[in-house]
């Protein structure tokens, strides 16, 4: 009932596990598919090996959590093995990768073997990547365009809210060639610790995700829908299997959880079932649910 083929690849369920969480070893990403998630996508992947920004880098506010984690990971390099274990998990799994320029992207899709690849052009917090080369539409565009003539494989490109025009980003990656764009990366945000008076986290501002964010979330979706000829992968503040449906009605064709998988590894299993039983007391498949919001 909730199976779906989306940009060739055939999902069980429209849940993903968002790029961030528990996507750093090839054991937890098949752990969290084994928990019922649709398709696993992994912390971002870059050139080089790199620690990431100074503790703390990750702090839980009221409404969510906030983090600058500063893109640690331990090189492309050093990768496949992880991505070949979470296969075992049974699930598609995208490899979520970052660079400063089209050469760095393409380089790391040319050399991974992944099902899909994530862009992430999206970081709010990484000096000269992420929302750094992602708030700029002709540079989206010329990185996707590279990744797409680097790997087979299907391209999607996660899209930072933290611009004037979400949609001129979207376009432009549509433009290079993505076959999605997902939305959102976190809000960038900060804290101030009121005792000391210093910022809380070591990179001073970072990136808000959880709760708070769902509705900003849902508006990009919702405009991206309107814009956008390819599928647009809605996360952002998913936390039960009604925010799950609230995205696909504003034209989400899968979503991404993230923070909430901090709480409940099994959320994929209990939100799906959820999904289930809700779509069959309403008699509604997923493409009734598909963009309902856009029909009124
Ligand atoms: C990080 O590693 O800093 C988070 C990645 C992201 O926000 O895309």
């Amino acid at each position: 009932m909730l199976s779906l083929s989306l940009t060739g690849l055939d999902l069980k369920n429209p849940l993903m596990l968002a790029a961030g969480i528990m996507g750093t070893t090839g054991g937890s990403l098949k752990r969290v598919a084994e928990g019922g998630a649709g398709a696993v996508v992994t912390k971002s992947i870059g050139i080089k090996a790199k620690s990431g920004h100074y503790n703390p880098s990750m702090v839980e506010v009221d409404c969510g959590y906030l983090n600058a984690m500063g893109l640690p990971n331990p090189s492309y390099k050093n990768f496949q093995h992880e991505i070949d274990i979470a296969h075992e998990g049974g699930v598609p799994v995208i490899a979520s990768i970052f660079g400063a320029s089209a050469d760095e992207f393409s380089e790391i899709a040319g050399s991974l073997r992944a099902d899909a690849f994530e862009l992430n052009v999206s970081c709010p917090h990484a000096c000269g990547y992420g929302a750094q080369v992602g708030s700029d539409p002709a540079l989206v565009e010329d990185i996707t365009r590279a990744v797409k003539n680097a790997t087979c494989a299907p391209v999607w490109v996660k899209l930072t809210p933290n611009v004037t025009d979400i949609k001129g980003i979207g376009l432009a990656a549509e433009s290079g060639g993505a076959d999605a764009v997902v939305a959102i990366n976190t809000v960038r945000a900060m804290a101030i610790d009121i005792e000391s008076g210093y910022p809380v986290l070591g990179n001073k501002f970072g990136g808000l995700s959880g709760m708070a964010i769902k509705p900003v979330a849902i508006k990009c979706v919702y405009d991206l829908y309107e814009a956008l000829e390819i599928p647009v992968i809605g996360v952002g503040g998913i936390s039960d299997w009604r925010d799950a449906v609230e995205f696909i009605m504003a034209g989400a064709r899968a979503v991404q959880i993230g923070s909430a998988v901090g709480n409940n590894i099994n959320i994929f299993n209990d939100v799906s079932s959820c999904m289930e039983s809700f779509m069959e007391e309403k008699e509604w498949t997923l493409d009734d649910l598909y963009g309902t919001a856009h029909k009124i």
